[in-house]
Formats: C-alpha cells, structure tokens, sequence
C-alpha cells in the first residue's frame, strides 16, 4: 500500500499525470526511512532534513510534522513487514512544462513502503568493494533533491566494476558516496567529512557521531584527503538502508588488512545496542 496525494491505494492504482514536476524536471526532494518495528527510526532528523530540502527548493511544506507522523504511521500499519524502508517524495506539482516555477500549483506526495532490505550476515563478516571517481555532482549536494543522476551514473560505475559503492573525491577530498556518507579510520580515529554544500547530512551519518561520543571512540570531523583515504585502515560507509557497512577493497586493493576492522566491529556492535534499546522502549 502507498500514499499518494491523500490517499492511500495499492501501488499498483498508483498513477501521476505526465506534466508533473518529478518527472519533467526532477523538481522534487525526497526521504528513506528506516522503519525498525513498526516505528519510524529518528523520524524528526528526517522530517528536519525534508524542510531544509523544501526551503531549498522554496516548496512550501504541504504538511505539518504531525501530518506527516499521522500519515506514515497509518502506512505503516497498512504494509506487512514489521522492519520497513519508507520513501517519501514532494515535488512542485503539475503545470504546463515552463522551468520557472509555475504560480499556483499543488505539491504531489507521495509515500511508499518496501520490506527493510539490511545489510546481509557475509557483508557485515567480509566487508564490500569501493571504487572511487570524482564527485562531478552540482554544488548542493546537501539538499536531498530526487534529480539523482550523477548520482546513478556514479554508483553503475560502481556495479559494473562489481563493488558496493563508489566513494567521491572533490578537490583531493572524500565527500561521500554515491549513496551514502563515508567515514575512514586513520591510526586508530575514526575521520569524518564535516556537514558542508558538498554532501548530504545523513541521519545515519548523525548516529555514528553520536554513538562515537558517547562511548569515547576517538572521533575528528575534519576534511579527508585522498591519501588518508587510501591509506586508512579502515572504510565505512553509512545510509539509512544499509546503517554501517565495513568497505574492504577500495579500487580492487585491499584497506588496511582487507577486513573489516575493530573499530567497524565496535561501532556496528554499538547501533544494534541503540536499536535493541529502541526496540525495547518500543515495547513497554
Ligand atoms: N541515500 N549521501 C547520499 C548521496 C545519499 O543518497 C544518502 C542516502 C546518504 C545517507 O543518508 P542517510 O543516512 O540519511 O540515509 C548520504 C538513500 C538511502 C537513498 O537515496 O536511497
């Protein structure tokens, strides 16, 4: 079952107009929520980042946070799995095809949910490939927009080399990945890429901060070079389907020992604690 424009249906009933935004213009911004339990995980981080997305765009939010909350969590409870991967998108509406905004339109929303594909057991245990490339991607990388282009010919690179993600670098620095932010460890600190115009603000990415703190792993949110990059012992990558994933080959050569390292292995052991307490909140 999906949402769309005040109604909930079978995505199969789903069907927008031609003339919409989204799809002429990839005028539009977007969210994926990980749903752990029948709960939305850190549901105001991503109702935050959607109105820091819509300000972007200058899209007037169509809904209140408790709108929004009320009509995820009837979704929720319309779909079947207990573990869910929401995907929420508002574009600017249909109008005759014109660049500039048109002047009264109707924003298009739409919701869906798909069953939470995790992680699997052998990526946590061995780790994914990386390939890197230049991040050729505009200059606000912040905003959550659904033109995701550079985006898809950046991770294809990725999947026809057979690896996991592409990891971006912008004037000799790791921005972030294709889908994902990315974080190395370097003697023993985990490093990682400061909020700025040059990547998106994951709520995932938030997590690992957090935890990092308050469990005294040695943390720098400062720029990675290139070289740091290739010669960390370690390489994680972040994103709200996958949460933490170890990378063990970076261009076909191995990172540090070509296993996932102590540090991935304390900071995974740390977000399933986080989750297992929500869970256990969750229910009493
Ligand atoms: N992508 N950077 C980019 C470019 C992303 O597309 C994503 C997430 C992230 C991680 O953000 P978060 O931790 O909030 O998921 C970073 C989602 C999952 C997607 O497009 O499917």
């Amino acid at each position: 079952m999906i949402y769309l424009n005040g109604e909930f249906m079978p995505i199969e009933k789903a069907v927008i107009p031609v003339l919409d935004r989204g799809f002429i213009f990839g005028d539009g911004v977007y969210e994926v929520i990980p749903v752990y339990a029948r709960r939305p995980f850190r549901l105001g981080g991503h109702l935050a980042r959607l109105q820091a997305s819509l300000d972007s765009i200058r899209l007037k939010n169509p809904h209140h946070d408790s709108q929004w909350q009320k009509l995820i969590e009837r979704l929720i409870e319309l779909n079947e799995s207990d573990d869910q991967s929401l995907y929420l998108q508002v574009t600017r509406g249909v109008a005759k095809r014109d660049h500039a905004f048109p002047e009264t339109v109707t924003p298009t929303v739409f919701i869906m949910s798909n069953p939470l594909m995790p992680a699997t057991a052998d990526q946590i245990e061995n780790g994914v490939g990386a390939i890197t490339a230049p991040d050729n991607r505009w200059l606000r990388c912040d905003v959550k927009s659904t033109a995701l282009l550079p985006n898809v010919l950046l991770r294809q690179l990725a999947a026809d080399a057979g690896c996991a993600e592409t990891l971006l670098l912008r004037d000799g620095m790791l921005t972030e990945g294709s889908a994902s932010n990315a974080f190395v460890v370097s003697e023993g600190v985990v490093l990682a890429p400061p909020k700025s115009n040059l990547m998106l603000p994951g709520i995932t990415y938030d997590v690992v901060l957090e935890l990092a703190q308050a469990n005294d792993v040695p943390l720098e949110v400062r720029n990675v070079s290139e070289s740091e990059l290739r010669g960390g012992e370690e390489i994680w990558i972040t994103s709200s389907s996958k949460e933490v994933l170890p990378v063990t080959t970076l261009d076909g050569k191995a990172v540090g020992k070509g296993r996932p390292g102590p540090a991935f292995r304390r900071m995974h052991g740390l977000f399933q604690d986080h989750k297992a307490q929500l869970r256990r909140t969750a229910n009493g």
